[in-house]
């Protein structure tokens, strides 16, 4: 008898930690209920009836995984911890001429779930197949289940012929692209920025849509939501609502920090304050993390500074260079306040199926938003 029970709770255990973990190492490998690495990366966190779902870009070994080969993975979770490999949510298409025809480029994927049509709805950056990063679209894909699989539905470039909110009437005149280079071509930097401030790939992109890169999503308490993006040429972030379905944009959109070059926005609410973390633009290495905070997510957003402490032992890389990572995500933990795990990914382009996971916590102190380095930590952090 007592040995069935020891069999019994030793099994129980196994059940409720599934892999059995019950702390997060960031920066060390991440296996999944199989054992393998987590494959999915520059990822974002749905909560929905009680379970976490990780979506991110499925990578493939070598320099290749640079390209979707294969499409956005999904994992189900608990307790964050441990997580269950869902198969692919969104798969790309063989098909020749396809949006997002394999050897094209998914980045970021985000699902948040729409309560007026019960569907699961998906965003990503995406790049077409032989175009490098010159496409900057967003793409949309529908599901009825969070684990997919996702209908592909389009990409588009958005806002075409819309202007941002707070954009001065002076300055709402489209402009050409030959106009647009030889502008370019004739300004040195001080003056190029005053003109990107002025919304000058702005206009440009007014006629055929706005470039959308570096992306999240995010739902506001009211139920709103929002597509947050990497525009004009990655010189500003774009923050634009989506329409009631969460399938289209309204078209009311506005700049933030205009000429900053922010890339990888990740941002959350608390106490009716909105705060955004960003990096800067410098490809798949790391740079100094930024933080912003706004009272309306329509703006002002104010600049807080590096909301980095702590250094990581595994790299030797502190909070100059965010540890060796670039944030991707904020997700707040269910149950807890003023409890944030900051998604951070650690790129590794010459074989981006072995990029590793930075998971941190993040809490909002005095106004501002911390991100502290654990080298193991779990969730009682927050408890402290
Ligand atoms: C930085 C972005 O944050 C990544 O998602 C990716 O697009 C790389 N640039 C490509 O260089």
């Amino acid at each position: 008898m007592k040995y069935r029970m020891i069999a019994f709770a030793v099994l129980a255990a196994f059940v409720f930690t599934a892999n059995g973990a019950d702390s997060f190492k960031p920066y060390v490998k991440k296996p999944d209920n199989n054992g393998v690495h987590l494959n999915a990366h520059g990822a974002g966190v749905l909560h929905h009836n009680g379970k976490y779902y990780l979506y991110g870009e499925h990578k493939i070994a070598g320099k290749a995984g640079n390209k979707a080969h294969v499409g956005v993975h999904c994992y189900s979770s608990e307790d964050l911890y441990n997580w269950k490999d869902e198969g692919i949510a969104l798969k790309v298409f063989e098909k020749e001429g396809h949006d997002i025809e394999k050897g094209c480029i998914i980045e970021r994927p985000k699902v948040i779930y729409n309560e007026m049509n019960d569907n699961f709805v998906m965003w990503f950056h995406l790049e077409l197949k032989g175009q490098g990063y010159s496409a900057a679209r967003t793409g949309l894909a529908v599901s009825d289940n969070p684990t997919g699989e996702f209908e592909y539905i389009r990409s588009f470039r958005p806002n075409a012929g819309q202007w941002p909110i707070h954009f001065p009437k002076k300055w709402q005149k489209p402009i050409s692209d030959k106009k647009f280079n030889k502008l370019k071509e004739e300004s040195d930097w001080d003056y190029w920025l005053t003109l990107l401030e002025k919304g000058i790939v702005l206009r440009r992109d007014f006629k055929e849509g706005q470039m959308s890169r570096d992306m999240t999503v995010f739902v506001d308490d009211n139920g709103k939501a929002y597509h947050i993006h990497s525009a004009e040429d990655n010189s500003t972030l774009h923050i634009s609502e989506l329409t009631d379905d969460y399938q289209d944009f309204t078209g009311r959109y506005t700049r933030a920090r205009p000429g900053g070059y922010n890339e990888a926005p990740a941002i959350c609410k608390y106490e009716g304050s909105y705060y955004l973390i960003a990096s800067g633009c410098s490809g798949w290495a790391p740079n100094t993390a930024r933080s912003f905070r706004a009272g309306n997510i329509m703006g002002e957003w104010k600049a807080l500074g590096n909301p980095c402490k702590g250094k990581n032992p595994h790299n030797d890389i502190g909070s100059i260079k965010t540890f060796g990572g670039q944030s991707t995500y904020i997700l707040p933990v269910e149950g807890k306040r003023n409890a944030f795990i900051a998604m951070f990914d650690v790129w590794r382009p010459s074989n981006q199926i072995d990029s590793r996971y930075m998971w941190l916590p993040a809490q909002i102190k005095d106004n501002e938003i911390i991100v502290q380095w654990q080298t193991e930590w779990g969730l009682s952090y927050f408890d402290e």
